[in-house]
C-alpha cells in the first residue's frame, strides 16, 4: 500500500478547499465514536459554525438511529446511483446536517472501480456545505477506514482507558504513522473514572508515539462516563443539545473550542481535493 499511501499523502497535502474534514476513528469498537461526533456537531453548530456529519460506518451505521432522525434515503442510494449525495441530506437537531450511513453497504474497496469513482466524486458535492465535516467510521483498520482517515484534514482517535482499548489505539497510531507520517492526530479519552486517570491514558499513547515512532499526537481532550450520556441515547437525542450543563457537554464543547481554535488552514489554491481524489481514483488508486 506504500505507492498508493504516497498518493494519498500528496492529494492530502493538496487539500486546501473548505471545508475541512476531520474523520473519528478508534482502534477497538464501542468506544464512543458516534456520541463523540455528533455531539462534537451539536457544539460547533452552537458555536456558529456550519456542522455535517457522515455516516461512514458503512457496517453498522447508526447516526440517524441516535438522532432519531426519519431518513427515506441513504448512502446505499447514492452508492447505487439513485440519489445525488446532496439529495440525502437531513438536517439534524440544532440545525447540523446528515448524510445517513446504511448498514450492509460493501466496501469501498470492493466496489467496483467505476462505482468507487463515482461515489468519492460526489463527495464534490458537499463543498459549500458546510464549514466543518465530521466523518464517522467503524472501528479498526478496515480500508474504509484507511481511506476516510488518510483523506481527512485531521484524524481524531478516540479510546477508552481500557487496556485492550488502549492497545488497540496505539495499533491504529502505528497504521495511520506508517500511511501518513505527517498526519494530524488528536487524542480523545472517554469514559476516564477521573480526569487523572484520563490525562494518564493520553500521555501514555502519545509517549509512546513519541518515543517509538517520533510521531506527535495532540492530546485533544477527555470525556468522563457521564450517565446522561446512555441517558439522551435511549430518547435518541444528542446529550450536548439535551444536557447542556452535563459534564460530558462541559467536556465536549472544550474540545470543541479546540478543534475551532486550530482553524488557521492554507490559502485555498489549485483543484478542489475532490477532483483530485476523483483523478486518484481514475487512475487506478488504493486496491
Ligand atoms: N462518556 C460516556 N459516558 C457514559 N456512556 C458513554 C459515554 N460515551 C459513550 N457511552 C456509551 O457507550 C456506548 C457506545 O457509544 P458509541 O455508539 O458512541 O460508540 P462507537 O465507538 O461509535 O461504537 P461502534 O464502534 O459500535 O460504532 C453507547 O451506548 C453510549 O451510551
Ligand atoms: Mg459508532
Amino acid at each position: 500500500m506504500t505507492d498508493q499511501a504516497q498518493k494519498l499523502r500528496e492529494l492530502a497535502a493538496a487539500f486546501k478547499a473548505q471545508p475541512r474534514i476531520i474523520t473519528v476513528t478508534s482502534g477497538k469498537g464501542g468506544v464512543g465514536k458516534s456520541n463523540l461526533v455528533i455531539n462534537l456537531a451539536i457544539t460547533i453548530s452552537q458555536m456558529g459554525k456550519r456542522a455535517l456529519v457522515i455516516d461512514a460506518d458503512l457496517g453498522l451505521a447508526n447516526v440517524d438511529i441516535l438522532l432519531g432522525l426519519r431518513n427515506k434515503f441513504n448512502l446505499q442510494h447514492v452508492i447505487e446511483g439513485q440519489m445525488k449525495l446532496k439529495d440525502i441530506v437531513v438536517y439534524g437537531p440544532a440545525g447540523i446536517k446528515v448524510i445517513p450511513g446504511s448498514s450492509g453497504i460493501p466496501r469501498i474497496a470492493n466496489m467496483s472501480s467505476r462505482k468507487r469513482q463515482e461515489f468519492i466524486a460526489s463527495f464534490k458535492e458537499l463543498e459549500g456545505e458546510a464549514d466543518i465535516i465530521l466523518i464517522d467510521t467503524s472501528a479498526g483498520m478496515t480500508k474504509n477506514v484507511v481511506t476516510f482517515a488518510l483523506l481527512a484534514d485531521e484524524i481524531i482517535l478516540i479510546t477508552t482507558p481500557e487496556p485492550s482499548a488502549i492497545t488497540d489505539a496505539y495499533a491504529m497510531v502505528k497504521v495511520i504513522h506508517t500511511e501518513k507520517p505527517d498526519a494530524k492526530v488528536g487524542l480523545v479519552v472517554n469514559m476516564a473514572r477521573t480526569d487523572a486517570q484520563a490525562l494518564d491514558v493520553a500521555n501514555k499513547i502519545s509517549q509512546v508515539a513519541r518515543q517509538f515512532l517520533n510521531f506527535h499526537i495532540l492530546v485533544l481532550g477527555t470525556l468522563p462516563v457521564d450517565p446522561h450520556v446512555p441517558r439522551a441515547v435511549m430518547q435518541r437525542r444528542p446529550w450536548a443539545e439535551l444536557y447542556p450543563r452535563s459534564p460530558a457537554t462541559r467536556a465536549v464543547k472544550e474540545i470543541t473550542a479546540r478543534i475551532l481554535n486550530g482553524e488557521a488552514r492554507a490559502p485555498v489554491h489549485g483543484n478542489g481535493f475532490i477532483q483530485r481524489i476523483s483523478a486518484y481514483f481514475k487512475s487506478g488508486g488504493e486496491e
